[in-house]
């Protein structure tokens, strides 16, 4: 199977109209949607999905800002997609992100709360999109055949 990554919109991309930009960046550079809902988490989610980071300062600020609102969670795939789509994203702190990455676009810098308000979220490695991928998509991703999109498997 080709690799895969998650990627998750967050409150503050969907509450301004982002989705359909941040879909389009990623199906511009040839990465495939292999699953996709628009949900609300509750606490012991959100704190599951991020329990790595269960140590630092930020953490229950990070929890709340999650919970905020609906987020976008899907699942993309395609040659590189975790490497290359962190590229997409960029830097985690928007104040670092470069111009033509989608915090680098879309947001200036950590918010008003502990919490760093900066849009999407990626997985940082094909074994944290595995993982990440089964938290949020526990029914399996929505699948097509491959053989309907050849030419994502060709890379
Ligand atoms: P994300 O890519 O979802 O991975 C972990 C999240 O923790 C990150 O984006 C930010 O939203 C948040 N985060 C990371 N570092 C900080 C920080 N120094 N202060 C506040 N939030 C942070």
């Amino acid at each position: 199977m080709a690799e895969q990554t998650f990627i998750m919109i967050k409150p503050d991309g969907v509450q301004r109209g982002l989705v359909g930009e941040i879909i389009s960046r990623f199906e511009k550079k040839g990465f495939f949607l292999k699953g996709l809902k628009l949900i609300s988490v509750d606490r012991s989610f959100a704190e599951r999905h991020y329990s790595d980071l269960s140590a630092k300062p930020f953490f229950s600020g990070l929890v709340d800002y999650i919970i905020s609102g609906p987020v976008v969670a899907m699942v993309w795939e395609g040659k590189n997609v975790v490497t290359t789509g962190r590229k997409i994203i960029g830097a985690t702190n928007p104040a670092e992100s470069a111009p033509g990455t989608i915090r680098g676009d879309f947001a200036i810098d950590i918010g008003r709360s502990l919490c760093n308000r900066n849009v999407i979220h990626g997985s940082d490695s094909v074994e944290s999109g595995r993982k990440e991928i089964a938290l949020w998509f526990p029914e399996g991703p929505v699948a097509w055949s491959s053989s309907v999109h050849p030419w994502i498997y060709e890379n």
